[in-house]
């Protein structure tokens, strides 16, 4: 039985997605590196330092930068991510979303967040949303990131619930293959092609109807 529902944040709640694209692609030309078309799904979803060591490999510099160095480029980024989300208001929360949270709150299901991101807490509550969510996974309790299934096992301990009972949001394939991984039903928010791995996948949020996915969870 459906008792609780599991959010990635980026990109499934609010756009910020496209924020955390914006600061890596001006990081990534500022050291000479063009990012390709496919970094866009590529850097969903992964952890600010692997996200750097994807873009170094792009650009072959993976062994130009001492730690130091890797960690001063990730701190920039972060300053100039944390510069673009302050704008943030409830009016950024994507069109579905806050009728997916009500019909599940009127239908007695507990919320949890599943983001990678350190500044999720500060989202959640420019959003507006932060009193929705019963459990919140500390992204610095984690030993992997997605697309391995430990941020969204810990999701659903934090309420309580075993596998079979939650339903998981996201927006990346790294994303899906961890909500697979910890054998969740997997909604994708995005192209079903590169979601091809998840139970259901619907273009936009707006596209998201909780009857709908209640009667999907049910038939699985
Ligand atoms: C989320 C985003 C990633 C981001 C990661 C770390 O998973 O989808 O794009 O790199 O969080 O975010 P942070 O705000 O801690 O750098
Ligand atoms: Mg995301």
């Amino acid at each position: 039985m459906l008792k609780g529902l599991i959010f990635d944040l980026d990109g499934v709640l609010t756009d910020s997605a496209a924020y955390h694209l914006q600061a890596w692609n001006d990081l990534a030309k500022s050291i000479g590196i063009t990012l390709p078309p496919a970094a866009n799904d590529a850097l969903r979803g992964r952890s600010r330092m692997d996200s750097l060591d994807l873009i170094l490999a792009y650009g072959r510099q993976q062994t130009h930068y001492t730690l130091a160095q890797k960690q001063a480029l990730a701190a920039s980024k972060n300053t100039h991510y944390q510069a673009l989300i302050k704008q943030m208001t409830p009016a950024d929360i994507l069109p579905g979303i806050v009728p997916l949270l009500d019909a599940a709150r009127a239908a007695g299901l507990q919320l949890a967040i599943a983001s990678a991101s350190k500044n999720a807490p500060t989202i959640l509550t420019q959003l507006g949303l932060m009193d929705r969510f019963a459990g919140i996974v500390d992204p610095d309790s984690l030993q992997h990131g997605k697309p391995d299934p430990e941020i969204f096992i810990k999701a659903a301990e934090t309420l309580h619930l075993a596998a079979d009972e939650v339903m998981s949001f996201e927006d990346a394939s790294a994303g899906v293959a961890a909500i697979k991984a910890a054998h969740q039903f997997a909604v994708g928010i995005g192209d079903a092609t590169v979601l091809a791995a998840a139970d259901v996948v619907v273009p936009t949020t707006a596209a998201l109807n909780f009857a709908a996915l209640q009667q999907a969870f049910t038939a699985q």
